[in-house]
């Protein structure tokens, strides 16, 4: 509740999500009964390990993939990690070529990063105005020696949804031995995802981001794909990740994730609607703003609204909308007191000073229509108190103009 007694806004669903009542309720007899490890013998036990092995089955058939290809780990970060290091080590002596691209989220970027400084050679590759990816753009940086290729599907700041089966046909193309990763945590929410169709070797997944339980994730691991285990000492997941299980957050996650399939439709048609009416109205209401991401709705993640306001900065509105009663987020990350523009506004081109100002709402099961309309009555004013703060007024400078879109 706010102080004048309204609840709170959550516009913060990229971030995280609130777990649906129901994954609670599947997840409760894990914690509560059948808590047993699932390696043990006992009846109990093998109770765990058939939720496991039904949980598998799950996933596996929502990714159109066979359940000994997937692999269970502790969400998002660790999928990453596993799948680029994985890779890399497992290809000792067959070549030491990275490539990725630079607006992937920060588990692939600096563990590419670290690969490079471990003796990789890795090759980032640049972004379209829109935030994607190009096909041509990988092609051309892959080479002889490339191991691994890793393009996210969608970006977790300005929602863009990049071409992965066409990104995958060239990379083949240009290389067949090249392995394709791919990390979905945030499309996995929105689209119905089949790797087959995404032509990927390896993909990465997280339950938070799909009203699942914190802790559980996955790697797609296609059979024949060769993975080092990051994660040794012990047997579980087939030697590829070892650790008691999360019985509990597994089963959550099969359930969050089953639950995403059925209720697709609904959750698009809400995501969808909010989103218009957000990046059409925004403009509207606050001048010198500019929409970042793709402006074709079929390229962009259904309930992603990212955009800079020039003259202010992110962190100040977020703070701002958080005494208002709306939970937000920027791109932009504060370091030591100085507040850094996002690395993927950056790589898009937008000039570094408005993208100090970026701003990212993302809908959900959260929302209403009234909670947009919450956040389009609070927000222009605070943008405007802000800026009649600023202590000198200028214009626009000109290379600001082709982000603008009032
Ligand atoms: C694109 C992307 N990859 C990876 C992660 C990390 O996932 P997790 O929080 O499950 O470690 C996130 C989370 O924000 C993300 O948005």
């Amino acid at each position: 509740m706010t102080s004048d007694g309204r609840a709170r806004v959550y516009l913060d669903h990229a971030a995280t999500t609130r777990p649906d009542e129901r994954v609670i309720e599947a997840m409760l007899p894990y914690l509560r009964e059948r808590w047993h490890n699932p390696s043990s013998i006992y009846i109990e036990a093998q109770a765990a390990r058939r939720a496991i092995d039904e949980a598998r089955e799950t996933v596996a058939e929502l990714l159109g993939a066979r359940p000994e290809e997937i692999v269970f780990t502790s969400g998002g970060s660790e999928s990453d990690n596993l799948a680029l290091r994985g890779v890399m080590d497992a290809s000792r002596g067959r070549g030491r070529h990275l490539v990725t691209s630079a607006v992937e989220h920060h588990a692939v970027l600096d563990t590419a990063e670290q690969l490079g400084r471990e003796g990789a050679a890795v090759t980032l590759v640049g972004v379209d105005g829109e935030g994607r990816v190009s096909a041509e753009a990988v092609a051309a940086a892959v080479r002889d020696d490339t191991v691994l290729v890793s393009v996210m599907h969608a970006n977790n700041e300005v929602g863009a949804i990049n071409d992965l089966a066409s990104i995958g046909w060239a990379v083949r193309e240009r290389n067949p031995r090249a392995v394709v990763h791919t990390d979905a945590v945030q499309s996995a929410a929105h689209l119905a995802l089949d790797v087959d169709r995404l032509g990927v070797d390896l993909l990465t997944m997280t339950a938070h981001k799909l009203y699942g339980p914190r802790g559980a994730g996955v790697l797609y691991v296609r059979t024949g794909t060769p993975l080092a285990p990051q994660i040794i000492g012990g047997g579980q997941e087939r030697e590829r990740r070892a650790g008691t299980e999360n019985t509990a957050a597994i089963v959550g996650l099969a359930t969050a994730m089953r639950l995403a399939h059925e209720e697709r439709e609904t959750d698009l048609a809400r995501d969808r609607a909010l989103q218009a009416r957000l990046l059409e109205e925004l403009p509207r209401r606050i001048p010198l703003l500019g929409i970042t991401g793709p402006r074709d709705a079929s390229q962009r993640l259904p309930g992603n609204v990212s955009v800079v306001v020039g003259f202010v900065e992110g962190e100040s509105i977020l703070l701002a909308l958080d005494l208002a009663g709306v939970a937000a987020s920027s791109g932009s990350a504060c370091t030591t007191g100085s507040v850094e523009p996002s690395h993927v506004l950056v790589a898009m081109g937008v000039p570094p000073d408005l993208a100090r100002g970026s701003l990212r709402l993302t809908l959900g099961r959260e929302n209403s229509e009234a909670d947009v309309e919450r956040l389009l009555s609070v927000l222009p004013p605070i943008v405007e108190r802000m800026r009649a703060l600023s202590p000198v007024r200028v214009e626009a400078p000109p290379e600001w103009a082709p982000w603008l879109v009032s």
